[in-house]
């Protein structure tokens, strides 16, 4: 490295210990924008990806209040998509080459999304459990050390807390209704999980980007710290609606202060983001099937912007 690269990578580092943020103009490591790239373009893909199973119960939700409810939850999904398309672009990609990347399948999207939705409750345990895990990891992303996705997070956090609060409450009506409605609920949550717990990637002796990206702060919690964590604040919601999570080794540690859980099914979780879970064909069929349905859309905004930029030249 040049003397003066190596000057550069100091005084980023220092700013970074320092607690400040890195903005889009600020000089930083390639490899820092290439990690921010590679999680902020998969997690704006995740957002994309997890309209598929919900949207799926639009038209089958109960009640006109509860249709609202999922459509505008859905809706938000879409808006974070954006949020983070835009922060990714700020460190020079743009979105058809992201796009590009999630249906070549070279970009990842969360695993949590290749599980099927097969009950309304399933839509009511995902608002706990999935966005319930969402909010644990993106907390702590919304102060990270990058300025956009730190501020992207802020505000995706305060519309996930939403749509956890309605699938939650979903849930809790549901375990207190006919014994139909209380099976669906336990047969839901005996589904989601285990993939919930998935969801904050690899166990930390094995995921090989978190030592960089907590070096540089943009994690600054690793992937089992902040599994524990979701697994500490959920046990007591699953008690309260009487719902049992399915892992008979659940106990709770009165040194640690944390409940111990059972062992993850990792080739479960990694034959998943090789792209060999239940759902993992059809999700991407669908984006794909979005991308061509929508290619007129895209080139008439764009002529339309063209025209309109001409005649403002003239
Ligand atoms: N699903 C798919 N791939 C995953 C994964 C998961 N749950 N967890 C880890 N991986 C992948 C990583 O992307 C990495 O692959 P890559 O190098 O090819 O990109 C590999 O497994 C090794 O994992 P690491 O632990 O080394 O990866 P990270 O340090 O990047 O940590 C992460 C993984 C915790 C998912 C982190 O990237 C992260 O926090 N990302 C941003 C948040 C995000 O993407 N959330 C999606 C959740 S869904 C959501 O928010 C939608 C809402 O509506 C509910």
């Amino acid at each position: 490295m040049a003397v003066d690269e190596k000057a550069k990578l100091a005084a980023f580092e220092e700013r970074i210990a320092n607690g400040e943020k890195i903005e889009p103009k600020d000089w930083m490591p390639e490899r820092y924008r290439k990690q921010l790239i590679r999680m902020i373009s998969q997690h704006a893909h995740s957002e994309l990806v997890g309209m598929l199973p919900e949207g799926n119960w639009i038209t089958r939700a109960p009640s006109l209040r509860r249709k609202l409810t999922l459509l505008a939850k859905v809706q938000d999904e879409a808006g974070h998509g954006l949020y983070l398309y835009c922060a990714a672009e700020t460190l020079g990609i743009d979105r058809d080459e992201m796009t590009e990347q999630l249906l070549s399948g070279k970009a990842k999207y969360s695993s949590i999304f290749n599980y099927p939705t097969l009950t309304w409750a399933d839509i009511g345990t995902i608002g706990w459990l999935v966005d319930g895990a969402a909010i644990v990891n993106q907390t702590m992303l919304a102060k990270c050390s990058y300025g956009p996705y730190a501020r992207a997070n802020l505000r995706i956090c305060k519309e996930e807390n939403f749509h956890k609060r309605q699938g939650y409450e979903i849930i809790s009506i549901m375990a207190n209704g006919t014994d139909a409605q209380r099976r669906m609920v336990q047969d839901a949550v005996d589904r989601w999980w285990w993939p919930s717990l998935m969801m904050f990637g690899p166990p930390d002796t094995n995921s090989p980007n978190t030592e960089e990206l907590m070096r540089w702060k943009v994690k600054l919690k690793s992937n089992d710290d902040l599994r524990q964590r979701f697994v500490n604040l959920t046990v007591p919601q699953a008690r309260a609606v009487n719902v049992t999570l399915p892992d008979p080794d659940l106990k709770y540690n009165e040194e640690t202060r944390n409940w111990e859980f059972g062992e993850i099914d990792w080739d479960e979780f990694y034959a998943v983001i090789k792209g060999h879970g239940p759902m993992n064909r059809e999700r991407l069929e669908a984006r794909r099937s979005a991308e061509e349905r929508g290619q007129w859309v895209r080139e008439a905004a764009r002529a339309y912007a063209a025209k309109k930029q001409a005649k403002e030249v003239a």
